[in-house]
């Protein structure tokens, strides 16, 4: 049978984003085809095991994706129903669909001008007596100040849940994004940091937290097939309830599988490297950008930090640079327009002047670690030429 080339699938010719996955990672499958367990099994607790390590906290729970993770974190507080969680205006839509879904309220909070992450300042302005929690996102992978989102979450008695889907292998102040929060999600979604095909992890420094949402990614069953199977073929027979097993609490068909964290553990072992090529990668970029009129980065790119997911611009002339890079067959993207632009969240779109702005002045460039040093240049050239027609005309 003949597979569909990757090479052939994007129209474009430098492509947005792209995995990075290849031999290590086809092995590893193979050895799970050859065990023939490719559900919820030994895979899923080794990778969960290692992710908690490298992190440095006690547990994680593997999940089919990010936006799992962020709808079992808030359930794992049981707030009641219509209490307030601030989250971030200017993110995906999951770091606030799971608000909804948990029957609470999103209160959609402004962007930082500079760090278009979580204003804290408007954070302050908008908490009051039902709020419960905050959903604080790393905006494209630069750190919020966790020190000062923590010691806001503290004095007003809210949890805190980190959205790491775009900082997987970040920190702030030295110590790992994901880990200064009540609990912390991330993805493995194809475009991420590191992938699993499509994946999450939560974590939390409180192991109970993670134990007790466990039934829930598997339809609330207390004992999964990987548990229970040493039991069916054991050496004692009188016991004939190996089979058994109790549904106490309503749950989801969340769970990572075992083909999915196989990739998500040779994934782990590569992140810090991945991390390192997209960190020259920007550098490069900002070197070529630099002093080209009418742009700016699109973040502070701080020096250092490991862990940036987007490269971008900022421009009056988004729309002109999109079609001159179109037209060089150079992928670009724009991340986000507002949750409070969106029908689903109309009512909630109250006092946000600067993310309702600023977007439109957002433009992503393609970075991930294949991309060549050439391609990066020839990316930066075409800008380069499109604010020359700006100038002209
Ligand atoms: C900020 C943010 N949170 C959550 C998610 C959801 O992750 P997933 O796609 O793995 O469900 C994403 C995905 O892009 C995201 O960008």
């Amino acid at each position: 049978m003949a597979f569909i080339d990757a090479e052939q699938l994007p129209l474009t010719e430098i492509r947005l984003f792209r995995p990075s996955v290849g031999q290590e990672e086809l092995d590893a499958v193979k050895k799970i085809f050859d065990r023939s367990w490719l559900g919820l099994g030994g895979e899923v607790a080794s990778f969960e095991r290692e992710f908690a390590d490298y992190l440095g906290v006690p547990a994680a729970l593997g999940l089919n994706s990010g936006t799992a993770a962020l709808q079992l974190a808030l359930e794992a507080f049981g707030f009641p129903e219509g209490k307030k969680v601030l989250v971030n205006n200017l993110t995906f839509v999951a770091s606030a669909t799971c608000i909804l879904i948990n029957r609470l309220e999103p209160i959609l909070v402004d962007c930082d001008v500079e760090t278009l992450g979580f204003d804290l300042a408007d954070a302050s302005r908008k908490v009051d007596k039902d709020t419960v929690a905050m959903v604080v996102v790393h905006y494209g992978g630069h750190p919020a100040p966790m020190d000062r989102v923590m010691a806001f979450a503290r004095l007003h008695g809210l949890k805190v849940i980190e959205d790491c889907a775009h900082c997987v292998g970040g920190s702030y102040r030295g110590r790992k994004l994901g880990t200064w929060g009540d609990a912390a999600c991330f993805s493995f979604e194809e475009k991420k940091g590191m992938t699993t095909g499509d994946g999450g992890m939560l974590v939390s420094h409180d192991s109970e937290i993670i134990e007790r949402m466990r039934p829930h990614r598997w339809v609330g069953i207390d004992k999964d097939t990987w548990r229970r199977r040493e039991s069916y073929t054991s050496s004692d027979e009188a016991d004939t309830r190996h089979w058994h097993y109790e549904v106490a609490v309503l749950g989801y068909k969340y769970n990572m599988n075992d083909l999915a964290a196989c990739i998500g553990r040779i994934q782990l072992r590569k992140l810090d490297a991945f991390n390192l090529r997209r960190r020259q990668i920007i550098e490069r970029y900002l070197r070529s950008i630099a002093g080209i009129e009418g742009l700016r980065p699109l973040l502070p790119y701080l020096p250092g930090h490991e862990a940036y997911w987007l490269f971008g611009i900022r421009t009056r002339h988004r729309d002109h640079v999109i079609r001159c890079l179109k037209n060089q067959r150079i992928a670009t993207g724009v991340h986000y327009m507002p949750l409070s632009l969106h029908p689903l969240f109309a009512d909630y779109n109250k006092q946000l002047p600067v993310s309702n702005a600023v977007w439109e002045e957002l433009l992503t460039l393609p970075l991930h670690t294949k991309i060549t040093d050439e391609e990066v240049d020839k990316v930066s050239a075409a800008l380069r030429s499109s604010f020359e027609q700006v100038s002209v005309s």
